[in-house]
């Protein structure tokens, strides 16, 4: 079964095809990071606009480049939210269009949903290949003919607009056990970046600043980790970046690279610990011992780093950076098992900005 998925969430276009609910036959992205970044952040009513020019001609090029037409996809699966309202609705528009004139169906997908269900996707691109710790040691060869994790497997999404913990029962099944109270854990990237003067999006400059920083040199506050709840909070964190920026002020921090280093360095590892401590707690609290980290920030390079540190007694899977970020291959991979009770194209089928992960569709 073949899958056209549609990504307009965010600030990222993205089309791809699916096979059978795995199988990447093709996932283009187009990022919208240089409109932004002289903002210093997603401008929404930009991002919706650029969503329009660029989807068509996505769609095409994704067809085309794949030698099928819009008749050859047995269904449309699109991000119906959570997100911006304006750029999901790009999305789900132009989806009902392509099924209404294709006689498809349109299978709404829930974003937070298609981030968990990044690790089952397969490529021959090895590029594709997520990462496999278990028990401290990198295992990435140990994936099952199923994927790398088997449900029920505990999820931590840290993106851009999200930071939380999912129980996964099933493709479609979740249940929220803690988030963020303030910042995501991207925001709190992004906003240090802003105070240190680094550019948009800030994370991969953090992450890159931070290689040769001293993870010790700054004891930051690992907020809510001493609280029994699996809820998490960054905006103290970034106040405490702020009061360090206050004291030494932001040239001569950026005069002193090793300086600038260690503070990104510090910082970074304050956020990485509360995540793996967290997610640790609620692995323990359900009796689970396979852990997805997804979204944006799985990117990070000392995350993806320090799994082996601090899970010591679970299995933990990153899919492959282009799979943490927002994409349409994760939509249309989750569409398929969503796809019972979508036979017609469903033309009331809405955006809806705040749709929580327990309704996955
Ligand atoms: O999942 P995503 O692409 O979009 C949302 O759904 O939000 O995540 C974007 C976020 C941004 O905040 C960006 O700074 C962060 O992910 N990010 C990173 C890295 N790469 C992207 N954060 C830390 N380290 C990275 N390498
Ligand atoms: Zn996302």
């Amino acid at each position: 079964m073949l899958i056209l998925g549609i990504e307009t969430s965010c600030d990222e276009t993205s089309v791809a095809l699916i096979e059978d609910g795995r199988f990447i036959r093709s996932n283009y992205i187009a990022s919208q990071i240089k409109l932004h970044a002289e903002f210093g952040g997603v401008v929404p009513e930009l991002a919706s606009r650029a969503h329009i020019q660029k989807l068509i001609p996505m769609v095409e090029e994704c067809l085309a480049k794949a030698g099928i037409s819009l008749c050859d996809v047995d269904a449309i699966g699109v991000t119906r939210g959570p997100g911006l309202i304006g750029a999901l609705l790009v999305g789900v528009e132009t989806g009902k269009a392509l099924g209404f004139a294709a006689g498809k169906p349109v299978i709404p997908v829930n974003h937070v949903a298609g981030h968990l269900y990044a690790p089952f996707l397969v490529s021959d691109d090895p590029g594709y290949k997520p990462i496999v710790v278990d028990g401290g040691k990198r295992c990435d060869d140990q994936i099952g003919p199923d994927g790398p994790l088997v449900y029920p497997y505990m999820g931590l999404i840290v993106s851009g607009g999200h930071t939380s913990l999912v129980a996964v029962k099933g493709p479609g099944i979740y249940e929220l056990l803690g988030e963020t109270v303030d910042d995501a854990a991207g925001e709190a990237f992004d906003k240090v970046a802003k105070l240190l003067d680094l550019g948009y999006p800030g994370g991969p400059v953090i992450d890159r600043l931070a290689k040769t920083g001293n993870r010790r040199r700054f004891p930051f506050p690992r907020p809510m980790l001493h609280q029994k709840n699996l809820d998490f909070s960054f905006s103290g964190l970034k106040t405490a970046v702020l009061s360090v920026v206050r004291d030494l002020g932001v040239e001569a921090i950026r005069a002193d690279e090793q300086l600038l280093a260690d503070l990104c360095a510090s910082f970074q590892e304050a956020v990485t610990e509360v995540l793996f401590r967290k997610a640790e707690m609620a692995m323990k609290q359900r009796r689970c011992r396979e852990l997805a980290v997804v979204g944006g920030v799985a990117c990070n390079s000392r995350i993806r780093e320090a799994a082996a540190e601090y899970v010591r007694g679970a299995r933990v899977v990153f899919p492959a950076p282009t799979l943490c970020a927002d994409n349409a291959a994760m939509i249309a991979g989750l569409a398929f098992h969503m796809r019972d009770g979508h036979g017609a194209c469903d033309l009331t089928m809405n955006a809806e900005a705040d749709l929580p992960v327990s309704r996955p569709s």
